[in-house]
C-alpha cells in the first residue's frame, strides 16, 4: 500500500478512539509489509521531491489506527540537520518505565490525524523507557529516551490507546506552566 495523506483518516474516524491488538511475533508477511509501507511514508515525507509530488505532510510518526488498522504498531522516523534519521519500525511498544519529571514541546505538538492544530502545552515524560520489536533491526529492543524523541514515541504510543496529543492540553489554560517541566525548543 503506497500511504499518501488521502490514505490517513482524520481524528472524527472512530479508528483514531479504539484500542488496538497486539501483534503476534515473528510479523506475518502482510503486517511486515504494512509497517514498512508505514515507514516509507514517514521516508517519502522527508524527500523534497516525493513531498511535492504527493503533497505530502512532513511527519515523523506514524502508527497504525491512522491508516485504520487496529495493530499495536508504529513508524518513527526523526529526521537530523547532519542528514542522519533516528528510525523506528515497532511493534507492540510498550512504555516499561518513566521520569517523573514531565516535559513538553513549547511549540505544541500536531498530528497527520488532526488537520488544524490544537494549541497548548502537551504534558509528557520527559524520560522514558520503551520496550517493543523493531523491525528495522529484526529484534526485540529496549531503548532510553529523553527530549523531543522521548516526545515523539509517546505520542505514537498513545495512539494505539485512542489517545490523542490534545487530550493531554489543560483545556482551561491550554498554556498553564506544567510545574518542573523540561520545556524542550
Ligand atoms: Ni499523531
Amino acid at each position: 500500500m503506497f500511504i499518501t495523506n488521502d490514505t490517513i483518516l482524520p481524528d472524527t474516524h472512530p479508528a483514531l478512539r479504539q484500542k488496538c491488538e497486539p501483534v503476534e511475533l515473528p510479523l506475518s508477511e502482510e503486517n511486515r509489509e504494512l509497517l514498512m509501507d508505514m515507514m516509507q511514508y514517514i521516508r517519502n515525507s522527508h524527500d523534497p521531491e516525493m513531498k511535492e509530488k504527493y503533497n505530502l505532510r512532513g511527519a515523523v510518526g506514524l502508527a497504525a489506527p491512522q491508516i485504520g488498522v487496529l495493530k499495536q504498531m508504529i513508524a518513527v522516523g526523526i529526521p537530523y540537520d547532519d542528514g542522519e534519521e533516528l528510525e523506528f519500525a515497532l511493534v507492540n511498544p510498550k512504555i516499561i518505565s518513566n521520569s517523573v519529571k514531565p516535559s513538553y514541546l513549547k511549540m505544541g505538538e500536531s498530528c497527520l490525524s488532526v488537520p488544524t492544530d490544537v494549541e497548548g502545552y502537551v504534558k509528557r515524560y520527559a524520560r522514558i523507557t520503551v520496550k517493543g520489536y523493531d523491525l528495522l533491526q529484526d529484534k526485540i529492543i529496549t531503548v532510553r529516551l529523553s527530549g523531543y524523541e522521548a516526545i515523539v514515541l509517546q505520542h505514537e504510543i498513545d495512539h494505539l490507546s485512542g489517545i490523542l496529543y490534545y487530550d493531554h492540553i489543560n483545556k482551561k489554560q491550554p498554556f498553564a506552566e506544567i510545574p518542573n517541566a523540561q520545556i524542550i525548543e
